[in-house]
């Protein structure tokens, strides 16, 4: 997917280097928020072409404005709408109260243009999060309303100088390098794999160079923002350990494979990296690979390399298999699926109904939210949710509020035990079983984060009483 422009662009000798300490490019207003405007920005994404895309941001930048805080802080946030649309946004993977969860339609009513909205909320765990527009989150991520909320240890176990956040993006350019937006909402995207893109970006930018001096250990955490496109990343060369998935520390870290690292939409990983000798990151598809990151070495004239202090794993409620409630969710649909009927907003779809709702995919029969949840929890209790795939698709299943153990993967040898999650990837035709506590109280949304097949259906929500 990934063409021959991209390939001349990654390869060209355009890198721009990175700054590793990201710079706050936001102030609080008097009465102690950010304030993060969503609205039209132009930025040139094809090295190659003269255009400046059209985006839309926040705060005119890609990715949005990085939003750095220690574990206990208390966030708060105005969101103004510039767009011609309504926004709200989305703390992905915070265990947040519900109220600030930023779900237009579930949790809140969607900021109209001119409209504003305050989010005030405490992050409870230290960990890399992102937030992101949740409303017709297919068209405004796809046009780059998102940025990094990275939550620090209370005592940062990396300084500023080695911590390094990186925003990976998957866009869909046209030839002279704006955004091709005739294709968004393209019904063939909708019921296949989602939105591909054929452009990578790092921070907004082309292929950057990221300097590491010699042997120093450096915290790498790379965010997967794309619509649709489960990244398969190369990082032969690095020397290194994965220290935490989707904000959450591991209890040890895990030895990082020879295998490229498997980021699914919405997925975060951070690597632990101590290099000796310049390294870079590669899209590994369809056979090729395509370097979209250098970390290059320079030498740390002989200062002494500091001893890492590894962060600790957080404290989650463990899920009490014994005592727990037990759903199905069957997952049906899309191109190449079988026939199941399928009602969306009451009434069963059929025939033409696809190109009027663009609805494709179901829960268990259901496409979208419907007025009654999946399921209701009483606080406390353990949840087991057994997500059979009958599509022909791989997707990428979101829980909002909590985290979860993977504790079944049918086909798999992989020992997911020690990892918590908010995003799980499920193959075609596989099952697995997820767990958590469900202490959240409120009304929490668990999709596809493909965010095509989301609209196109695959949606549904449950509620902690
Ligand atoms: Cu990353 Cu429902 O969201
Ligand atoms: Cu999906």
């Amino acid at each position: 997917m990934i063409n021959r422009r991209q390939m001349l662009a990654l390869t060209g000798g355009i890198a721009a280097v990175a700054a590793v300490a990201p710079a706050f490019s936001f102030a609080r207003a008097s009465d102690g928020f950010f304030e993060i405007t969503a609205g039209p920005a132009k930025k040139k994404l094809y090295t190659d072409g003269d255009v400046e895309a059209d985006l839309w941001a926040y705060n005119a930048s890609n990715p949005g404005p990085q939003i750095r805080v220690k574990a206990g802080e208390r966030v708060k946030v105005r969101l103004i709408n510039n767009l011609e649309e309504p926004t709200s946004i989305h703390w992905h993977g915070i265990r947040i109260q519900n109220d600030m969860d930023g779900v237009a339609g579930l949790t809140q009513d969607p900021v109209p243009p001119g409209g504003t909205f305050e989010y005030d909320f405490v992050v409870p765990d230290a960990g890399t999060y992102w937030y992101h527009a949740h409303n017709r989150s297919w068209n405004q991520v796809a046009r780059g309303l998102y940025g990094p909320l990275i939550v620090e240890e209370v005592e940062p176990a990396f300084d500023r100088d080695h911590d390094i956040t990186v925003v990976i993006d998957d866009w869909r350019l046209r030839d002279d390098g704006n955004l091709d937006l005739e294709s968004l909402g393209n019904l063939m995207d909708w019921s296949h794999a989602g939105r591909l893109g054929n452009y990578l970006t790092v921070n907004g930018d082309s292929a950057p160079v990221f300097p590491l001096k010699r042997g120093e250990a450096y915290r790498v955490r790379l965010i997967n923002v794309a619509n649709a496109r489960v990244m398969e990343i190369g990082a032969d060369g690095a020397e290194g350990s994965i220290l935490a998935y989707d904000g959450q520390t591991l209890p040890e870290p895990e030895t990082i494979p020879s295998d490229p690292l498997l980021i699914g939409p919405a997925q975060r990983m951070d690597l632990l990296i101590r290099a000796d000798k310049d390294f870079p990151l590669q899209l590994v598809t369809r056979g090729d690979r395509f370097s979209f990151v250098e970390f290059s070495v320079k030498d740390n004239e002989g200062a002494a390399v500091a001893e890492v202090k590894l962060p600790t794993a957080g404290t989650l409620p463990e899920p009490d298999l014994s005592s727990a409630s037990t759903y199905t969710l069957e997952m049906t649909g899309g191109a190449m699926g079988q026939f199941v009927e399928t009602r969306y907003n009451g009434k069963v779809l059929e025939g033409e109904d696809f190109r009027r709702t663009g609805q494709v995919w179901a829960f268990n029969g259901v496409a979208n939210l419907s007025d009654t949840p999946f399921f209701s929890a009483k606080q406390g209790e353990t949840i087991v949710v057994e997500v059979r795939n009958e599509t022909s698709f791989v997707h990428a299943m979101h829980t909002h509020g909590h985290h979860f153990r993977v504790v079944e993967r049918e086909g798999s040898t992989v020992d997911e035990s020690a990892r918590w999650r908010d995003t799980f990837l499920i193959g075609p035709s596989q099952k697995v079983r997820i767990a958590f506590v469900a202490d959240n109280p409120g009304k929490w949304l668990f999709h596809c984060h493909m965010l095509e097949h989301a609209a196109a259906g695959m949606n549904t929500w449950f509620e902690v009483a």
